[in-house]
């Protein structure tokens, strides 16, 4: 870490008084993303002093679980203020805390942003956080033997209503029909519960993502997406991926299936992206940058995410579909983050981007580091703030 001449704080003299007493713990960002200036709240968040951290790269000390640097830019750029719930904020020095950040211009300095970090006071609100996890984690576990012990018997039913068709009438035979056509798609449903639970770490290996896009591509067309047309658009030169692409290619095909779905019997556009961006990080709460420069975006002009679970639709079992079962965003975000890459989605009406940001292959090879934990993803997707 560069650490120059140290900065100037730009606060004059007689805003030093309010800047001390903030209670909230409150920091001073300068044009070219270093600390200016931290107030005693914040020395006392970061268990640093500010002359410790002055001069340093702000996301270098504020170690946030989240890609902020595009929108942190952004919102400077265009002097508006930008509010993130819900993000995992540490300093390397302490446990991370799940806070809200809001972050605004200093009004009379020129590119200056000051950043303010409210925690979560509420003790309970972690706890809460936590039990509705592992509350989710159970249900899981639960759908998942219930799956596997309503399968036997199910197979069961199918084959008696499959004997007695023999020697039925027509009429008659409508409704064992019945009977096997909706056991079959119980069956379903409860194989894609059992995958869930199950889904094993990815076997990572060098995977060429436009193969990946194509595959899903093809078998769309053939199948569930007939009816839409999927546009190419792809960086020839994006590098190999570090991947299972086994996975990755379940990840795009519950992508462009959801999109499909979205579009209805009419149709639509769906159009695969990808782009290479050099500079997108996601910031663990240790303090360490991981590059995720692969980005693949699935992007479609259907109606958007209904409104009433748009914050929610990587929950399992959150569906605003008549037969849906909730499972499909939860699975692909799964896989994301076994993957220790990043989903993020933006929606409104006739535009809903699906983004996946994923390590390069030849970044692996050389951090040799054993594979890391799964990030916890914040709540709220961060691009969706600014
Ligand atoms: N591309 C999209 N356009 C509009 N809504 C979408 C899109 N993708 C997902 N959704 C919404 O998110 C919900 C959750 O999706 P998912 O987790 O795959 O579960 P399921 O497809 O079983 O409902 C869907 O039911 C749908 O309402
Ligand atoms: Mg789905």
């Amino acid at each position: 870490m560069s650490v120059s001449a140290p900065p100037v704080s730009p606060l004059p003299a007689r805003d030093r008084a309010l800047w001390s007493s903030l209670p909230v713990p409150a920091v001073l960002v300068g044009p070219d993303g270093r600390i200016l200036d931290i107030n005693a709240a914040a020395e006392g968040f970061l268990n640093a002093s500010s002359k410790a951290v002055c001069g340093a790269p702000v996301w270098d000390m504020i170690a946030v679980d989240a890609p902020l640097e595009e929108a942190f830019s952004r919102a400077r750029d265009s002097q508006t203020t930008l509010f993130v719930n819900d993000v995992d904020v540490g300093s390397g020095q302490r446990a991370p805390l799940k806070s809200q950040l809001q972050i605004a211009p200093l009004v009379g300095a020129e590119g200056v942003m000051i950043v303010m970090i409210s925690p979560r006071e509420l003790a309970g609100r972690m706890t809460q956080n936590q039990s509705v996890k592992s509350a989710a984690k159970s249900a899981i576990g639960m759908a998942e033997m219930l799956a596997h012990e309503i399968k036997n018997p199910l197979a069961g039913i199918t084959g008696a209503a499959q004997l007695l068709s023999m020697n039925l009438t027509s009429q008659d035979i409508e409704l064992t029909d019945l009977i096997v056509a909706e056991s079959r798609r119980i069956v379903k449903l409860l194989e894609q519960v059992e995958q869930f639970g199950n889904l094993t770490q990815p076997e990572r290996g060098a995977v060429n993502l436009h193969d990946v896009l194509d595959r899903a591509r093809r078998s769309a067309l053939l199948g569930f997406g007939a009816q839409m047309k999927i546009i190419e658009d792809y960086d020839p030169s994006l590098p190999l991926a570090w991947g299972d692409k086994d996975q990755l290619l379940q990840v795009v095909l519950n992508l462009v299936k959801n999109a499909s779905e979205a579009a209805g019997e009419g149709g639509g556009t769906i159009r695969l992206h990808s782009f290479y961006e050099h500079s997108y990080r996601l910031r663990r709460a240790d303090g360490q940058g991981v590059p995720l420069p692969l980005q693949i975006e699935v992007i479609d002009d259907g109606p958007g995410l209904p409104e009433h679970i748009a914050g929610d639709v990587f929950e399992p079992f959150v569906s605003g579909r008549e037969n849906g079962t909730g499972l499909g965003l939860a699975l692909v975000s799964k896989i994301v983050s076994e993957h220790g890459g990043w989903i993020a989605v933006t929606s409104t009406p006739g535009h809903t981007a699906f983004r996946i940001s994923l390590p390069r292959a030849d970044a692996q090879a050389k951090n040799t580091s054993p594979q890391r934990p799964a990030p916890q993803r914040p709540d709220t997707p961060p691009e969706k703030e600014s």
